[in-house]
């Protein structure tokens, strides 16, 4: 048990939780449909920004979870919060940052 606890502390500090791979699935599918609606099918940008990599290599994790998060004021862009946990935001911006 105690060995248990502690292997749950180092994965938690290094990733922040992880989803399952099942919602892993779903979250991918999340990108590709309903995001890409608006980002283009390959993230390339539509009505809204590029998301590919070298277009968010500037911005910081903090910024981008933030507008996924709550939207953009004044733009297309919408909330994710009352679908996605924090955690899941995170994974998601590790993911379009290391699509693969
Ligand atoms: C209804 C259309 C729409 C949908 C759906 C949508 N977005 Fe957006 N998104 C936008 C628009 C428009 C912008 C640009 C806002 C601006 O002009 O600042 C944007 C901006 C962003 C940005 C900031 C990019 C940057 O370079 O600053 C991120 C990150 C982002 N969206 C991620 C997502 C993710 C992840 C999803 C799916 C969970 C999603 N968006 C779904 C319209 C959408």
């Amino acid at each position: 048990m105690k060995k248990l606890l502690f292997l749950l502390f180092i994965t938690n500090s290094c990733f922040a939780a992880e989803p399952s791979p099942e919602r892993q699935t779903e979250l991918r599918n999340l990108l590709k449909n309903d995001c890409g609606a608006c980002h283009g099918l390959s993230l390339q940008g539509g009505l809204g920004s590029s998301l590919q990599p070298q277009d968010l290599a500037q911005k910081s994790d903090d910024f981008l979870i933030e507008t996924i998060t709550n939207g953009r004021k004044g733009t297309a862009m919408p909330p994710w919060k009352p679908f996605l946990t924090h955690d899941e935001i995170t994974w998601l911006v590790h993911l379009l940052r290391h699509p693969n």
